[in-house]
C-alpha cells in the first residue's frame, strides 16, 4: 500500500512555547505512531523572511531554536523528515509557476493574509510587499512539492490550505492530472490563551511560557498571570472560569484541576498556593523536554547533521515532483 504523506511546518521567528506544545507539537509526536503515514516537517525560513526580510539574523538564529524544540518534545528524525525550506530550490520554482494560477484579488481576499497584513503595519506600512501577499502561493508549493495530502495545522491556516487546493485544481485542469489536492487536519486542541488571558499566546504579546524557560522564568510568569480580579482574600469565593491559573491547571494538572476549581469556588484556596502548585506541575512536565534540549544545545554538530540529512531526503522528493511538473507544463528540456 502506498503511504500517505503529511506536510506541515513553522516559521522560525522565535522559540516554541506551550501554546505550540499543546496546539500542534503533541499531535505531531502522536502521529508518529501511524505506520501508514510518511511525515515531513518544514522549518519555513523563506516564509519567515516574508515578514522579517529586514531581520535575517533573527530567522537564522531561530532555525536551530525551533529544531531543538522539535527534537526535545519528541519529534523523531527517524520517523519524521525535518528539513529546511531555503535548501529546496524547487519550492521557489513551483511558486513562480503557480503564481500564474492565482489572481491578486484572490490573494487580497485570503482572510489569514488580510489579518496578518493588518497586524504588521509596522513592517509594511500602507503597502504590503509582493512576497508577503504571495506567501500562500509559496505555501502551496511547500505542500505540493512533497505530494502532501494531509496538512496538520491550526484553524488560522485553513484559508491557506483552501488556496492551495484551488491552485492544485487549476494546475491539474490546465496541465493534466499531476498534483495531489491536500486536506487540512485540524488538531483537536484549540488555540491556547496567553498568561494575560489574551486569545493568542505569542512573543510579541509577552504572555508566553517557552519550552526552554528556566524555573525562575516560569515562576515569575505564573506569579504574574491573570487571576479572578474579584478575589482579594483567600476566603472570598472565586471564579476559576475567569482565571488563567485555573485554565493552565486544566492543561498541566489533569488530576488536580477538579479540586482546584471546587476549592476556589468555595473560598478555600489561596491564589499564591494555587500558583505554586501550577508552577510545580509545569516544571514537572517541561523538565524532560528541557533536559533533551540541553543535550542538543551542547551538540550543534549533531543538530546540523539531523537537519541536513532530513533536507537531503526532502530534496530528493522535491526533484521527483519537479520532473512531473515540468513535463506537464511542457518545459522539460
Ligand atoms: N504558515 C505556517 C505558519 O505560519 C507555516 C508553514 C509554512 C506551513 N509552510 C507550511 C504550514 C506548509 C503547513 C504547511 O505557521
Ligand atoms: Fe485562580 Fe486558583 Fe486564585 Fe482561584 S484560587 S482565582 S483558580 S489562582
Amino acid at each position: 500500500m502506498n503511504k500517505k504523506r503529511s506536510l506541515t511546518g513553522d516559521r522560525p521567528t522565535g522559540k516554541l512555547h506551550i501554546g505550540h506544545y499543546f496546539g500542534s507539537l503533541k499531535s505531531r509526536v502522536k502521529m508518529q505512531e501511524d505506520e501508514n503515514l510518511e511525515r515531513f516537517v518544514m522549518i519555513a525560513d523563506v516564509q519567515a523572511l516574508t515578514d522579517n526580510f529586514n531581520n535575517p539574523q533573527k530567522v537564522r538564529d531561530n532555525v536551530y531554536e525551533v529544531l531543538m524544540d522539535y527534537l526535545s518534545v519528541g519529534i523523531d528524525p527517524n520517523k519524521t523528515t525535518i528539513f529546511l525550506q531555503s535548501m529546496i530550490p524547487e519550492i521557489a520554482e513551483l511558486t513562480v509557476f503557480y503564481s500564474n494560477l492565482v489572481t491578486i484579488a484572490r490573494l487580497q481576499r485570503n482572510p489569514t493574509v488580510k489579518t496578518e497584513i493588518a497586524q504588521k503595519k509596522e513592517i509594511f506600512g500602507e503597502s504590503v510587499t509582493y512576497g508577503f501577499l504571495g506567501y500562500p502561493v509559496s505555501q502551496a508549493a511547500d505542500i505540493t512539492a512533497f505530494g502532501g495530502e494531509l496538512v496538520p495545522v491550526g484553524e488560522d491556516q485553513l484559508p491557506l490550505i483552501e488556496q492551495c487546493r484551488e491552485i492544485v485544481r487549476k494546475f491539474n485542469s490546465i496541465y493534466g492530472d499531476t498534483l495531489k489536492e491536500p486536506e487540512a487536519v485540524l488538531s483537536s486542541n484549540k488555540r491556547i490563551k496567553g498568561l494575560d488571558g489574551n486569545e493568542k499566546m505569542g512573543k510579541s504579546l509577552g504572555n508566553a511560557i517557552y519550552l526552554s524557560d528556566t524555573d525562575d522564568q516560569i515562576h515569575k510568569k505564573v506569579m504574574g498571570a491573570l487571576t479572578d480580579p474579584g478575589r482579594i482574600k483567600k476566603e472570598s469565593k472565586g471564579n476559576p472560569n475567569i482565571c488563567m491559573v485555573a485554565y493552565y491547571h486544566n492543561l498541566f494538572s489533569k488530576n488536580e484541576v477538579k479540586t482546584v476549581c471546587e476549592e476556589c469556588k468555595a473560598g478555600k484556596r489561596g491564589c499564591v498556593d494555587c500558583k505554586k502548585q501550577l508552577i510545580t506541575n509545569i516544571i514537572k512536565e517541561l523538565t524532560p523536554i528541557r533536559e533533551k534540549r540541553k543535550y542538543y544545545e551542547e551538540r550543534p554538530e549533531e543538530l546540523k547533521k539531523i537537519l541536513m540529512e532530513g533536507t537531503i531526503k526532502a530534496q530528493e522528493e522535491a526533484k521527483k515532483t519537479m520532473e512531473k511538473v515540468k513535463k506537464a507544463m511542457k518545459i522539460d528540456y
